[in-house]
């Protein structure tokens, strides 16, 4: 991987979504229904709107090639420039026997998915960066936003993920943010891994549904590589954040500095400060700090 001197986008990256075959891998996956626009506000709006009939199928998925009003964390907006970017959906309708406690892990399962996509199919060195923002070289490619439902069937969650795919340095929105263009990826097939993430959001899901939503159970039925990990495990072993001394920005106003030790069983960030108190962070901001030297601590 070696990063891109090219600091604009070729229009001809910019291919539209293969929808036909977005579909057809949904269905090997016993995934519900595809929506994709040609462009839209927010893909998570238009989930949710659709969610609230009652009658949206498990596990279906809205995307548009043009996301002008998208959401992001705290309050934040998530615009792309047409075709430059992944904006996916999902919605996720557990069954009456799934724990409520299991609901706020689906962000963090999400991001799982994304950073086993990008580790796997494009050769970029992706983790997540707490609670579930994916990063690559200390810079955010993919975020990442949970929208609780309530349906008439009962509490529903549709996770949206927004990932940065060819925008040049320039149509990037903050000089901490990346794509895979800028970081060099082997890949900027928006199809192939937009199908690639689906895959593995369907299979996580599914073994967490298994296990009822009990994020401290060994997930079945994904194979060798996870060795009975639980999904708790898997995102800890996968979130860059753990080891790093952290910033974490509270919702009060006021700042937490420690080293981020552990992900809690409730998927709270452990924290321990310098004079040894431990704290378990629910909701912040979070920043990595770097040495002097520029490496992370
Ligand atoms: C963040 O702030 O990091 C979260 C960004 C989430 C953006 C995605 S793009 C698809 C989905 N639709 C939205 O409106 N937001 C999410």
């Amino acid at each position: 991987m070696s990063p891109d001197p090219q600091p604009h986008a070729a229009s001809t990256d910019r291919l539209p979504l293969d929808t036909a075959r977005i579909r057809e891998a949904m269905a090997q996956h016993g995934m519900g229904e595809l929506g994709i626009t040609t462009s839209t506000g927010s893909t998570n709006d238009d989930l949710v709107q659709r969610a609230y009939s009652g009658n949206l199928a498990h596990l279906s998925v809205e995307s548009t090639e043009h996301q002008q009003a998208g959401h992001g964390r705290l309050g934040r907006g998530w615009e792309t420039p047409a075709r430059s970017s992944l904006a996916i959906s999902v919605f996720m309708a557990p069954d009456p026997g799934f724990d409520s406690a299991g609901l706020p892990w689906l962000s963090m399962l999400c991001a799982t998915a994304m950073v086993q996509t990008l580790q796997e199919d494009a050769d970029v060195a992706a983790g997540i960066k707490w609670p579930n923002d994916v990063v690559a070289g200390g810079s955010k490619l993919c975020g990442v936003l949970a929208q609780l439902v309530a349906t008439p069937n009962g509490p529903a969650v549709v996770v949206g993920a927004g990932l940065n795919v060819s925008q040049g340095r320039d149509e990037l929105p903050v000089a901490t943010a990346a794509s895979l263009r800028t970081l060099g990826a082997t890949t900027l097939d928006r199809t192939a891994l937009f199908t690639g993430y689906l895959r593995r959001v369907a299979a996580l899901y599914t073994s967490f549904s298994t296990v009822h939503g009990d994020a401290s159970a060994p997930l079945p039925g994904l194979g060798a590589s996870l060795h009975g990990e639980s999904l708790r495990a898997v995102i800890a072993r996968n979130m860059v954040s753990i080891g790093h001394a952290v910033d974490a920005h509270l919702p009060d106003g006021t700042t937490l500095h420690g080293i981020a030790e552990d992900l809690g069983d409730d998927g709270a960030l452990l924290i321990r400060d310098t004079a040894g108190t431990l704290h378990r962070v629910l909701a912040a901001d979070v920043f990595h700090l770097r040495r002097s030297d520029g490496t992370y601590a």
